[in-house]
This record gives C-alpha cells, structure tokens and sequence, in this order.
C-alpha cells in the first residue's frame, strides 16, 4: 500500500524521468494529471513500457488497471511493442492463481505472440503486468482500454476476434 508522502523513485537514473517529474509536480499527483504525466513520459521516451506505466500508477497513486486502461484507449499513446491492439494480461498472484497462463497460452496458440511481442500482422500485442490492482477480478486483462475480469481463454479469443475483425 503506498502512503501519500511515500517517495517512490523512477525507474532509472535517466534524466528525462526529471522532466516527467515536473510535470507531475505542475499538474499535481492527482488521478486527473494522469493523461498529462504519460503525454510526458511519450514525449521524452517515445513510448510507453510496463516499467513506467507501474511507476506512474505508484506516483499518481491511481489503479494499474486504470493507467494501462487510458493509455490502451487512447491512439495516441504508443505502447511497446505497438500492435494495432493491445491484450494486458495481469500476471500477478491472484491472477496468476486464477489462470493467467491459461490466458497467455491461448493467445501463443491463436496469434503465435508472446508477452512482450506483436503478432506478425501486427494486430496484436500482448503485455504482462503484475498486479492491475483489480484482484477481485482475476484473473483480468485490459483489452485496448477495456477492463475484463473474471475471464476464461476462450471468452478472451472470442473478444478479441470481435476487436480484430472490427477493422478488418
Ligand atoms: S493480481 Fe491481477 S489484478 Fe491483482
């Protein structure tokens, strides 16, 4: 549980995490500077990674969830690797209780990718995260700025076959 005056350090040493920080100062820590704070962090990193999403969610003290659900959502964050689609797939102990492998196992079987990897037509991306903050869910994912709990691998295909062949 992080604490309101807890310092939480970034990521790295790399200073353009200074300039992000002061973004975060000017917009103040609030679930409100979130757009704010990941425009930041594009702007200076080019994209956006599990290692700063989870660090903006600790500095802003907002859900996971929420952090890769806005930045799933909206086109002009880039996430890497940068599918078309995004499938976030929460791997932390609840989840991972829950199936989470199942889930990631069905979609090494359907699109042949990997966490960290984007399908060879670039439709899809997949990600791990730790922990999306939604237990109670698990096992959960966040589909292009959708929370989905609760689900089994062959509701996850069939969501994301209706997300891919959407824009087909
Ligand atoms: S472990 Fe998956 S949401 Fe917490």
């Amino acid at each position: 549980m992080i604490m309101p005056n807890q310092k939480i350090a970034p990521p790295s040493d790399d200073k353009r995490w200074k300039v992000v920080e002061t973004t975060i100062r000017r917009n103040g820590s609030s679930s409100g500077a979130l757009i704010e704070t990941l425009h930041s962090v594009q702007e200076w990193f080019g994209y956006l990674d599990d290692e700063a999403l989870t660090y903006v969610a600790q500095r802003l003290m907002v859900p996971l969830s929420k952090v890769y659900g806005v930045a799933t959502f909206y086109h002009f964050f880039t996430l890497k690797p940068g599918g078309k689609h995004t499938c976030v797939v929460c791997n932390g102990t609840a989840c991972y209780i829950k199936g989470a492998k199942k889930l990631i196992d069905s979609m090494a079987d359907k699109y042949g990718v990997k966490p960290g990897e984007t399908s060879k037509d670039g439709e899809l991306s997949v990600l791990t995260a730790r922990c999306l903050g939604s237990c109670g869910l698990a096992p959960a994912v966040v589909i292009d700025g959708d929370v989905k709990g609760n689900i089994e691998s062959d509701e996850l295909i069939d969501v994301l076959e209706g997300v891919i062949n959407h824009d087909a």
